[in-house]
This record gives structure tokens, sequence and C-alpha cells, in this order.
């Protein structure tokens, strides 16, 4: 049965409502100039949008009166959010990208370990298999953490659904997302709706979509996503596509929390960053994923490092203020290092392949 947008959203509220426990150049446009980009500010407005709550705020509780749906508010004690389906998620974990099978067990028996309770794979990152085997070497009881994984393309189907539970060695996955808008993505995203109802997963979600092709997976989906991954960090803060997909309860999830492998030592090098952090006795690590955790973001920093696993735990004991928060939003410059997610051109999908082939990644 097809739903119009309205109707859609009000049977997504009556969804969450029943708490049933079951990067773009479109993004650039979307995302507001950096005086506007504060979630926390209060002027968290787009012009050519109905008003949304922001999440992480309390303004955004789902539900609200105006007809859509708006994202949970983050608990910053807990470190937890309810996704727009009713169940729990952990707002910061660990992302394994770059890390081989071997780095990836250790790295999450770690993570488990130091309390962190979110892991981040993907079927492209080939160490899936790693994940499932770091988490059994924690103990960690299988309520108690939360995976996500991602289909690559040339698996949107039920066949990439079981072989991402086979690899992980998990009766459930968490959170399934679509790692780009490429190839059958409505035929995936049904094929992951399709493994809700059959109990394989609990959550479902997109990564890398523009807001146009977010909508054609709305229009043709009966969940709606709960999260959206995307390239997120200082100079790419990505408000705009926040606010958007508020409207949803689609909760935002950034990737390169610290601008990935090349570039974190640029970001922690910031004097913003640095002043900050030094203020409150914390490493610029830490001070960029409170910033992450403040404004919304879910975030998964990547670590083969135990110590420095342990360390991006430890950032629920410290705020940032409104003034430090303006400090580093003003820092956006809408700069993604991959621009070109998101468009589904010839000329992308090449672009795509070619970082693929760099990266290692498992695509076929
Ligand atoms: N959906 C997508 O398309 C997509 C794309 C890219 C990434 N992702 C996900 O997002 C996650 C995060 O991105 P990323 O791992 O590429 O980049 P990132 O988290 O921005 O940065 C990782 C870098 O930060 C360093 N680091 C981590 N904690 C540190 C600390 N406390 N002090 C100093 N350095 C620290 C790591 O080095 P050490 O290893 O030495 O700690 C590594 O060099 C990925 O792992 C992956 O799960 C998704």
């Amino acid at each position: 049965m097809k739903m119009n947008r309205r109707q859609f959203l009000l049977s997504g509220m009556a969804f969450a409502a029943s708490g049933i426990l079951m990067a773009c150049e479109e993004y650039a446009s979307q995302t507001l100039p950096p005086s506007e980009s504060n979630p926390l500010s209060g002027t968290s407005k787009d012009d050519n949008q109905t008003e949304t709550g922001v999440p992480g705020t309390e303004e955004g509780t789902p539900g609200e009166s105006d007809g859509f749906v708006h994202a949970a508010p983050f608990d910053l004690v807990n470190g937890n959010v309810l996704l727009n389906n009713g169940i729990e998620m952990p707002i910061l974990g660990l992302g394994t990208f770059n890390l081989s099978t071997r780095e990836a067990q250790t790295s999450v028996t770690n993570a488990l370990n130091s309390g962190m309770r979110l892991i981040d794979t993907a079927a492209a990152y080939n160490n899936e298999t790693g994940v499932g085997a770091g988490i059994k070497a924690a103990g960690v009881p299988r309520d108690q953490f939360f995976v996500t994984t991602k289909l690559w393309p040339s698996n949107y189907n039920m066949n990439g659904i079981d072989a991402a539970l086979r690899n992980l060695d998990l009766d459930y996955i968490d959170l399934l997302l679509l790692h780009q808008p490429s190839g059958d993505y409505i035929g995936g995203y049904k094929a992951m709706e399709q493994a809700v109802a059959d109990g394989k997963v609990r959550a479902i979600g997109l990564s890398n979509f523009s807001t146009s092709q977010f909508d054609e997976v709305v229009a043709a989906a009966s969940i709606l996503p709960a999260v959206h991954q995307v390239e997120t960090h200082l100079h790419n803060q990505q408000a705009g596509m926040q606010r958007y997909i508020d409207q949803y309860g689609t909760l935002l999830e950034g990737w390169f929390p610290f601008g990935g492998r090349t570039n974190c030592q640029t970001f922690f090098n910031l004097p913003e960053v640095q002043e900050i952090a030094a203020g409150h006795g914390k490493s610029p690590a830490q001070t960029i994923i409170r910033w992450h955790l403040q404004s919304g973001h879910i975030t998964i920093p990547g670590s083969r490092n135990a110590d420095h696993i342990q360390e991006n735990t430890q950032v629920f004991d410290f705020e940032l203020t409104e003034e430090e928060m303006s400090v580093l939003n003003a820092l956006n410059r809408n700069a993604a290092f991959f621009p070109g997610l998101g468009v589904t051109d010839e000329e992308a999908q090449e672009r795509m392949q070619q970082w693929a082939n760099e990266w290692g990644l498992n695509i076929n």
C-alpha cells in the first residue's frame, strides 16, 4: 500500500509512539552558514523547510503536533538515544574502516572491554568476521552491545544480509544500512524491511544519500530510515542534512568524525580545538567527540589503538559551553573530502569504483 508523504509521516509517528521494540553537493547547498549551524543555539531553522527540532535538544521530541516525526534528544548521561522505531542505540562507538580482520578483532574486544557499546563495520571493509570474533572474545551479553553493518550495492538483497549475519556470527544485526545510493537501492531497502519482519535486523537506514535520494527511498518504504550515516566533521558539519532528515525522525550518524586517518592530526592541531581541550583538561580527540555528541551526531571514531579507544570513551564527564560550541561550529566550511557521494551519474560511479580500489574495499 502506497501512502502520501503526510500519511507516511503520521504512520511513522504512530509507529514511534507505539514503541515497537522490535556527501555530496546537494548536502552542501542544504547546509546553513556557520553562524546558523549551532543546533544548541536556538537558531536552528532552515527557511526552506517546515520548522523541525534538532536531535540533542528539547525541541526534537518524537510525535510533536506539527505532523513530523522528529528525532529524539540524546541522553548525554547514559550515552543513548531512542531511534524512530523505539529501540535504543548507543551514541558513541568504534569505527572499523581500514582495520584488517585481526585489527578489527582486537579493537572490537578492546572497545567492548572499555565500555563502548556500539561497533560500526561494513561488508566492504572485509573485516566482519574479525568484528564477530572480537565480540565473542569480549563476552558482553548480546543485548548489551549494538552492531551496525552496511550492505554494498552488489549485494542489495537477502543474500547480502544473510552473508553479513554469517560473517558476524550473530543471530541479528542491530542496524543495517545501505552503504551507497547506487545499484538497486530501492530493492535493497525492501530486502532490509523484509529482514526486519524476519527478525534478522532491528533497525535500518541509509548512508551517503542525497536528500532527494533519501526522499525517493521514503516514498517507497514502509519503515522510515532510523539513521543516515554521512561524512560529518568540523569542516563539513551537515546541519542542513540533519534538519532535513529530522522530519522523518531519522538521526544523523557522522563518519570521519576526526576527518579520517589522513586528516585527523590537522583537526587535532586546530588552535580552537587545542585551546578548548586544554581548558577542560581533555585531549583534542575527546573534545571533538564531545562536540559531535552535543551537536546530535551519533559518532564512531575509528581506531586500532587500545589507548585511543579507552580515551575516546571518556567524554561523558565534561560539557562544552554554548560559546565553545559556537567557536567549533564556526569552523564549518561545507567541505567534504568525498563530495561526490550521493551522486548517481556515471562519472560518480567511476569515481566511487576508483576510491574502492584505492581503499581495498571488498565491493564485488
Ligand atoms: N558510511 C561510509 O561511507 C563511511 C566512510 C568512512 C568511514 N565510515 C565509518 O566511520 C568510521 C570513522 O571514520 P575513520 O575511522 O575513517 O576516520 P576518523 O574516525 O575520523 O579518524 C580515525 C583516525 O583517528 C585516529 N584516532 C582515533 N582516536 C584517537 C585518539 N584518541 N587520539 C589520537 N588519534 C586518534 C586513528 O588512529 P589510531 O588507529 O592510531 O587510533 C585514525 O588515524 C569508520 O571507521 C567507519 O566505521 C563510514
